[in-house]
């Protein structure tokens, strides 16, 4: 099966590593941005000569950012290409029109490396859903921030060169923005509701809560009460409507996910009658992420049947109330909603919905907030 890369980074030279010790799968050539990345000399600088070769049966997508992958999907998809991406961010916004191309040209889209790293997130989903609806999923989807909130934590070192180490290590998105700001989680919490639910949700809907303004203060108060904060992307269907955010979370320390470390992702579903079942590996990084895409390219060389999801927009309402951890410079702001004291900026609220506590909190934008596990 002969392969064009689009993209030669953590991720692209990761499939190009696996792809060139496997006996079918060849990659012919290499998309590159620059010219310090013409390494190898199957590399080109020209689309055309991948997009435009008929021998070329998948092409992999590892550039990320929306665009120009997204268009280059869709003339790849137009000249009758099986689509491989890891590109979350990418899918999350363009998925229907790509899904729709993708139906009319006969071809499939594969996307496992988006979600959970090299964890068979996806492909365990499709297997629940063969014999369960899938109730509710949560987790930890973002290995840089868990590689950042696990040495806070276990360390007690700060925060900002764990965010150059994770950047060094391969974990953190071009712009770690996506990462910290838990936009990244919420790409993956999307295209998880896809699979699991068969709904699209609008994306600015989804809260979304990252752990740019953490401080050790924070970790030490969640360790005095016997928890540990990490970044959780949930799903949950209900009637008519999700339930759907990302946020930090203070989780007890027996809870499963309390004791995923480092840069490894775990992710729970919950369904009939598997009950609740964990998958866990590794969220992030170059050759893990790499097997996933190597994975979905071995699909389509063994003709796995592609679906094309019929995707129904869905509203989001966070109506449960839970009770959350506040610190701003501006708490006394919140006064009706405060509860317990911890410092003179720091403060338990009384239960409250995350939509209601949005609603009050949207202008502070240094705000730090966690909910509290019961
Ligand atoms: N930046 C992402 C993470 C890469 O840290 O999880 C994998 O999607």
């Amino acid at each position: 099966m002969k392969i064009g890369l689009l993209g030669h980074g953590v991720v692209g030279k990761g499939v190009s590593r696996i792809c060139d010790v496997s006996k079918t799968l060849q990659v012919k050539r290499i998309l590159v941005k620059d010219d310090w990345e013409l390494t190898d000399p199957r590399c080109t600088q020209n689309v055309q000569d991948i997009l435009g070769d008929p021998e070329i049966d998948v092409v992999v997508e590892c550039m990320g950012g929306i665009e120009p992958a997204r268009t280059f999907l869709m003339k790849a998809i137009q000249n009758h290409k099986h689509v491989v991406t890891s590109n979350k961010k990418m899918l999350a916004n363009c998925c229907e029109d790509l899904f729709a191309e993708a139906e009319k040209n006969n071809v499939s889209i594969h996307y496992e490396a988006t979600c959970g790293g090299g964890i068979p997130w996806m492909a365990s989903l499709e297997r629940i859903l063969r014999i369960d609806p899938v109730d509710s999923f949560r987790g930890i989807f973002n290995g840089t921030t868990n590689y950042i909130l696990s040495r806070m934590d276990l360390e007690s070192l700060e925060f900002e060169p764990l965010l150059k180490e994770a950047q060094q290590l391969g974990y953190a998105e071009q712009n770690p923005s996506d990462d910290i700001d838990g936009m990244d989680v919420k790409y993956k919490v999307a295209l998880s509701c896809m699979k699991a639910f068969g709904v699209i949700p609008v994306l600015d809907e989804i809260p979304t809560y990252g752990i740019r303004y953490i401080q050790k203060k924070d970790l030490d108060y969640a360790k005095s009460k016997g928890m540990t904060c990490k970044l959780i992307g949930t799903g949950i269907k209900k009637e008519g409507s999700i339930e759907a955010s990302v946020l930090p979370v203070f989780l007890k320390k027996e809870d499963v996910l309390a004791n995923t470390s480092m840069n490894f992702n775990a992710i729970e579903s919950d369904s009939a009658t598997l009950g609740k079942a964990v998958f866990t590996g590794q969220g992030a990084g170059s050759l893990p992420t790499a097997h996933a895409v190597v994975q979905d390219i071995y699909d389509i060389e063994n003709k796995e049947a592609m679906e094309y999801p019929s995707l129904q927009e869905v509203t989001v309402i966070n109506s449960a109330e839970k009770i959350f951890y506040l610190r701003s410079k501006q708490i006394t702001d919140y006064a009706d909603i405060l509860d317990q004291q911890i410092d003179a900026e720091t403060y338990l609220t009384k239960k409250i919905s995350l939509d209601d506590l949005q609603k009050k909190i949207q202008e502070d934008k240094e705000i730090f907030i966690a909910e509290v596990q019961e």
